[in-house]
């Protein structure tokens, strides 16, 4: 197990997130489909966080997984 995640990227990832769908990110920072979790996280502890769209919009998804916002961009990666 690791100690936190990894950097799954350097910027955030909008998405058009559709309203009343499940979107499961990534938190381990290992994913190949960021900011969505791929099944990487096996063995590391971690686990997807679900989040429901209430509405159809664009979303910017975190992807340094150091956000203090889950699953959003709170611009933490300007910090890395
Ligand atoms: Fe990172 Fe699943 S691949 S949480």
């Amino acid at each position: 197990m690791s100690n936190g995640p990894e950097i799954g990227g350097v910027e955030p990832i909008t998405v058009d997130v559709v309203a009343g769908e499940s979107y499961w990110w990534c938190r381990c920072g290992r994913s190949k489909s960021q900011p969505f979790c791929d099944g990487s996280h096996e063995g590391t502890g971690f686990e997807p966080l679900e989040w429901k769209a209430e509405r159809s919009r664009p979303m910017s998804f975190c992807t340094c997984k150091r956000t203090k916002s889950p699953p959003f961009c709170d611009d933490s990666h300007d910090e890395l």
